[in-house]
This record gives structure tokens, C-alpha cells and sequence, in this order.
């Protein structure tokens, strides 16, 4: 099991000081490793706060999250870093991108931290997917320069820059026409195959979720298995 969640429960602050407001509740969700997931639900239910957890940007208050055999609340340092770095890949909702850098700059912006060696192996890979993403003639571009879809590649190349085995997607293709969102949704299932990286795909779209194996729905903090 690559992703393993029991009875996950997460508040948020509310911004008036009063009591804080419950969003997740004894939450449960598991995913294979190289299987693909999509999950519904309405705007506001917790989506994204849940994503946000699976990739370690924050934590629960109660109940367990395992991602590729690692507690991330367990993680410190180093460890919690590489675990952003190698264990998950997240393309955001808003796609995120540094709009100063460019195109090959926004993707090996998670590996600057890195030694020179890991750097340069760090460039090569960058290369390889923008490539692979046809993005090979637009590296030195900036993101304005960019249409949507093409953005949207580039956090999807940031994201499985450092090799990911779980790849996080919130609304990767909310923001695109239809043409677009059907690449996109190609890009996502050939990543799976090819590369055997498991996909948990946040979305509004049916007809994307119906392309994932498995479609749940995020009601009253829990998620529901629908197909
Ligand atoms: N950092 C935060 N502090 C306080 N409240 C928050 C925070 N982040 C999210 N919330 C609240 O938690 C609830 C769930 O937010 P979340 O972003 O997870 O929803 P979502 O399902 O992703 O919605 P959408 O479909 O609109 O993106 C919302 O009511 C939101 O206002
Ligand atoms: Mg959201």
C-alpha cells in the first residue's frame, strides 16, 4: 500500500478566534502503488486541505497518514524535505510557477538546495521530462509567456522532478479548455504507466474522474468510495 490513512481528523483555525472548524473527521483512504484516484466533492468540503497533508505541506490533528512507508508528522529536517522531494510530487491548484524564472528554472527550483552533484543530475532529469512533456523548446521562456495547458506542464514536470511514486494533482486542469484538459489528463495517465507513479487527482470534472480506477467523494469530512 503506497498511500494508507486511518481516522484522520483536521481543524482549521476559524479567522474570527472562535472554535476552530472541524473540515476532516475520522477520515480513511488508501491507494496502491501505480493506481490512480480521483476525488469529488464540493468547493469548501476539504480537498485541498486533505492533499496538503498526503504531501507533508501540513499535518493532521489526530489519526495516521503512511506515504511510502514514511510518517510525514514523524519527519524532521532533512528527512521532511526529502520526503517532499522524493516520495510525492504535488501540482498545486493555481499552477504556481515563479513568474522571474523561467520554464527550466521553475523545475529545479525544489533541487537548489541540493549538492553540485545532485544539481547537475537534478538539470539532466529537468530536461528529460520538459522533454518528454514537449516543452523541450520553451525552456528558457517565463511563465506569461506560456498558455495555460503549457504551464500547466511545467508544474506537472516540477512535480515529478525528483522521481515521485505518489504524484498529487488539485484541479490540474480546472483551469484549461477542453482541449487542453484532455491533454493534460493524457500526460497524468501516460506518467502512470510509464513511469509507475500513482495518481490522486482532485477534481470537478466527471469525465476526468471517471478515467481514474478508483472515484471517491469528499462528504462531511470522510471520504466516500463511488466507484
Ligand atoms: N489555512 C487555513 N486556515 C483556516 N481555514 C482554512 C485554511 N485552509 C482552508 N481553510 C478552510 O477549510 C475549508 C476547506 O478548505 P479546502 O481548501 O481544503 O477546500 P476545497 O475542497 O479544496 O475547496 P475548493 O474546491 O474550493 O478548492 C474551507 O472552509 C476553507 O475556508
Ligand atoms: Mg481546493
Amino acid at each position: 500500500m503506497l498511500v494508507e490513512v486511518r481516522n484522520l481528523s483536521k481543524a482549521h483555525a476559524s479567522p474570527g478566534g472562535g472554535k476552530p472548524v472541524e473540515i476532516l473527521r475520522d477520515l480513511d483512504f488508501e491507494l496502491d502503488a501505480g493506481g490512480t484516484a480521483a476525488i469529488l466533492g464540493p468547493s469548501g468540503s476539504g480537498k485541498s486541505t486533505l492533499l496538503n497533508i498526503l504531501g507533508a505541506l501540513d499535518f493532521p490533528d489526530s489519526g495516521t497518514v503512511r506515504v511510502n512507508g514514511l510518517v510525514p508528522s514523524e519527519l524532521r529536517g532533512r528527512e521532511l524535505v526529502d520526503f517532499r522531494r522524493r516520495s510525492v510530487g504535488i501540482i498545486f491548484q493555481m499552477h504556481h510557477l515563479l513568474p522571474q524564472c523561467t520554464v527550466l528554472e521553475n523545475v529545479l527550483v525544489p533541487s537548489l538546495a541540493d549538492r553540485r552533484q545532485a544539481r547537475l543530475n537534478a538539470d539532466a532529469n529537468a530536461r528529460e521530462m520538459l522533454d518528454v512533456l514537449g516543452l523541450a523548446h520553451r525552456l528558457d521562456h517565463r511563465p506569461s509567456e506560456l498558455s495555460g495547458g503549457e504551464r500547466q506542464r511545467v508544474a506537472v514536470a516540477r512535480a515529478m522532478a525528483g522521481a515521485p511514486r505518489l504524484l498529487l494533482a488539485d484541479e490540474p486542469t480546472g483551469a484549461l479548455d477542453r482541449v487542453s484538459a484532455t491533454q493534460l489528463a493524457e500526460t497524468l495517465l501516460e506518467l502512470n504507466r510509464v513511469r509507475n507513479v500513482a495518481l490522486l487527482v482532485v477534481t470537478h470534472s466527471r469525465e476526468l474522474a471517471e478515467r481514474m480506477q478508483q472515484v471517491w467523494q469528499l462528504v462531511d469530512g470522510k471520504l466516500v468510495k463511488v466507484s
